[in-house]
């Protein structure tokens, strides 16, 4: 495993738009693999593959103290939302600063797994926020963007 280098904010590969993981081959899985490292020793909670320079719809997600609840999302597509919920956001492309940022409540998305398989969940609170703004990076979109809005 490596920990692989994290874009920071303004740099203009975080604009880039990921494509769909085709495969997932041992190059896709060495990559989450990496990704988990790097968020674990970051430490954050979720990272997107946008944020290593690698444009594949690639995140993974943590949101247990014990770093032992991986999520992996390939391909993510968010399928409903409801309600709003705004929390104080952060993220590891752009040290230094938080801010409120409104969201769904509630979603349901669904993914490939780390094993290739599909799967749907419904997420709620701080999962659902987190789910939201990695796609946003898959998306090229950084959370300081709503700010200016
Ligand atoms: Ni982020």
């Amino acid at each position: 495993m490596a920990l692989l280098d994290i874009l920071v904010y303004p740099d203009p590969r975080l604009r880039k738009k990921a494509s769909p993981v085709e495969l997932l081959n041992n190059r896709v899985q060495r990559l989450i693999r990496d990704m988990a490292e790097t968020m674990y020793a970051a430490p954050g909670i979720g990272l997107a593959a946008t944020q290593v320079n690698v444009q594949q719809r690639v995140i993974v997600a943590d949101l247990s103290e014990e770093h032992d609840q991986l999520q992996v999302f390939i391909n993510p597509v968010i399928s409903s939302k409801q309600g709003e919920i705004e929390t104080e956001e952060g993220c590891l492309s752009v040290p230094g600063i938080t801010a409120p940022v409104p969201r769904a409540e509630e979603i349901t998305v669904t993914a490939l797994n780390a094993d290739g398989l599909t799967f749907e969940l419904t997420a709620i609170g701080l999962l659902a926020v987190c789910i939201q703004h990695e796609i946003d990076h898959l998306d090229g979109k950084v959370f300081v963007d709503y700010l200016s809005r």
